[in-house]
């Protein structure tokens, strides 16, 4: 949760964070903050609210200087309020901080004791007070964040600047993400890359237990035990468009479209057609570890958790090893069984999911083997992982997962693919079969997109919705849960998400006039029951929406919706049908006015429980 920003160089700062804070927003959006050095003095702003609060701020009354830090924040310690906003400053030191200081009850205690009153209620405000002590003693501001950082525990991601300093910034991680920016005589920090892009595309990932100092001549790397580090930039391809709406109204829409080309880029160079394979490259796992696994157990939270649903399937059917999907906020609390046999995959878009980290770590310590899907470039999962299979989704803005969602279905699917011919279980001809069926799967949601004037007017008569069911077996049950899902994140409504065949054991009593239900029935090897339960839902006057193969007859002559989707395999229904539900749940969202992109009490990146 919430965005670091900072920058050091020859152009004035205070536009560039506000810029860069607009591309880390998704991170949290209660407050927002700058604090710029003029040279002589800091200077800070921060305003409640969105970061359009904080540059309205500016524009009015702008700041100058070259040398400057900016946060926007997703409340944990205190309510979003103006004195709660980041930067928090304690003796011309300045601090933006995320993540969370776990024992600043006793470091509030220890300060205070010594005289120091505070003006919030963060954990962030103690570390500025405490570098601000720090510096009294040391020689370099470094070494005064070196001192502090000794005496707190917990997850951070820190940028610092002094008055007395000016010219530099100081940023340390642990356990929270943080990226350089190496420019043409600039430096830049920032929580993630595209806040990056603009400005520069080499990168250098700071790693835990790690310092920089950045200035406009470079940047310099240390351990928190005073050693120098040297590590080369990274250069990272992503264009700043990629990062950017590209003509669509949201990010969210932008992002549906966009999968087509996450699915062809999370496929690419990975398949091996002729011997019906995938390229064991990246799998973090080889074909001893492969056939000596025992159980499968996919760990996630949200939208993640429903692909690993999806991928509990495949696993079963086509490596068939027992698998089981499991809430990661569930597992680490539940002194759960792993060991040596089994294979665990974390799977996160952002890779930095607090509850997945914690439930892997738990099940690495335990003897598992763990390897995770992700999307974020070596953030903390993949870092602890044995090995990662990355999604190749690109930077998902909107708070609402949507190709991410996709991207991780296609890397499960071909884990899924990988394992079972290493097992024995898939022959080459049945794995070709599959990968063959995902070869296709962008086309066909490309063509599934082309139906979104139909969504439209399907979000045009439930736009007023309050309660909606989403039903679905097999396969279908995931994109049940994940439609749901999706219309309750930015539409506000109260969605519920059902295996179809419970139906009669519950949800049933909730059949009316007044209740939608949508309805995934794919022609898939489920179909004929799922239509029993399409009939009796009309039997009850429920309204459905089915989400169908093209061409079917049956649904069309009961449903009073029927959103298509092209025929294909089994296997791959997943990929599809939860493409008009996507858009359905965005339409809705947008008839009825929300913020899509930055739901209500909603961040992107969840690094707390
Ligand atoms: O970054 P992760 O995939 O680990 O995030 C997990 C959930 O927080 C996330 O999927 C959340 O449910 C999204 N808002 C769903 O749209």
């Amino acid at each position: 949760m919430c965005g670091i920003v900072g920058y050091v160089g020859s152009q004035e700062s205070a536009g560039i964070l506000v810029d860069g804070l607009r591309k880390l927003e998704y991170r949290g959006y209660d407050s927002a903050g700058v604090a710029v050095h003029d040279g002589k003095q800091l200077q800070v702003v921060r305003a409640v609210g969105k970061l359009k609060n904080l540059a309205s701020v500016l524009q009015e009354s702008p700041l100058k200087g070259t040398t400057g830090l900016g946060h926007t924040r997703w409340a944990t310690h205190g309510r979003p309020s103006e004195e709660n906003a980041h930067p928090h400053v304690a003796g011309g030191v300045a601090v933006v901080h995320n993540g969370i200081i776990e024992n600043h009850l006793e470091l509030k205690a220890e300060l205070a004791s010594g005289g120091i009153e505070f003006s919030s209620d963060t954990d962030t405000e103690i570390v500025a007070h405490l570098i601000h002590r720090a510096l009294k003693d040391s020689e370099r501001l470094l070494d005064a964040v070196r001192v502090a950082l000794r005496q707190i525990r917990g997850a951070y991601a820190l940028a610092v600047l002094s008055e007395s300093e000016p010219g530099q910034l100081v940023v340390a991680r642990n356990a929270s993400p943080l990226v350089l920016g190496v420019g043409d005589g600039e430096s830049l920090c920032a929580s993630d890359i595209p806040a990056l892009l603009e400005h520069t595309r080499d990168v250098i990932f700071l790693e835990d237990g790690e310092l920089a100092q950045l200035s406009a001549d470079g940047i310099k790397i240390e351990t928190l035990e005073g050693e120098s580090v040297t590590r080369e930039p990274k250069r990272i391809n992503w264009s700043p468009m990629q990062a950017e709406k590209g003509g669509f109204k949201h990010f969210m829409l932008k992002e549906i479209f966009d999968q087509p080309r996450a699915v062809e880029d999370t496929l690419r160079g990975r398949l091996d057609l002729e011997n019906g394979d995938v390229v064991p490259r990246e799998m973090g796992i080889d074909e001893a570890a492969a056939k000596q696994i025992k159980r499968v157990c996919l760990l996630a939270c949200g939208t993640s958790y429903h692909a690993c649903l999806a991928g509990r399937y495949w696993m079963e059917q086509l490596a068939r090893v027992p698998a089981h999907a499991e809430l990661a906020s569930e597992v680490r609390y539940r002194e759960p069984v792993f060991g040596p046999e089994d294979l665990v995959i974390a799977v996160s878009q952002s890779g930095e999911t607090a509850d997945t980290l914690a439930a892997m770590k738990s099940a690495k310590e335990a003897g598992a083997r763990v390897i995770s899907v992700v999307n974020v470039l070596e953030s903390a999962i993949p870092r602890a992982a044995d090995g990662t299979l990355y999604t190749h989704a690109g930077p998902e803005i909107g708070v609402a997962s949507t190709k991410c969602y996709t991207a991780q279905l296609v890397a499960l699917l071909m884990l899924s693919v990988y394992l079972g011919r290493r097992r024995g279980t898939l022959s080459a001809d049945k794995g070709r079969d599959v990968l063959q069926a995902l070869v296709e799967v962008p086309e066909k949601i490309r063509i599934t997109l082309e139906s979104k004037d139909k969504v439209f007017e399907v979000a045009r008569r439930y736009q007023h919705v309050q309660h909606m069911l989403f039903l679905g077996r097999g396969l279908g049950f995931p994109t049940a849960l994940e439609g749901a899902l999706k219309l309750k994140e930015i539409s506000y409504a109260h969605a519920e998400g059902y295996a179809a065949g419970e139906m009669k054991h519950g949800p049933i009593a909730l059949i009316d006039e007044d209740m939608p239900v949508a309805v995934v029935m794919p022609r898939d090897s489920q179909y004929e029951k799922t239509l029993s339960n399409l009939q009796e839902v009309r039997a009850r006057d429920g309204q459905v929406i089915a989400i169908v193969s093209a061409g079917d007859p049956e649904s069309a002559k009961i449903a009073e919706h029927v959103l298509e989707v092209p025929v294909a395999p089994d296997v791959v229904q997943p990929l599809l049908t939860v493409v008009p539900l996507q858009l359905l749940a965005y339409y809705i969202a947008d008839l009825k006015g929300t913020d899509i992109d930055q739901p209500r009490n909603l961040a992107k990146t969840v690094t707390v429980e």
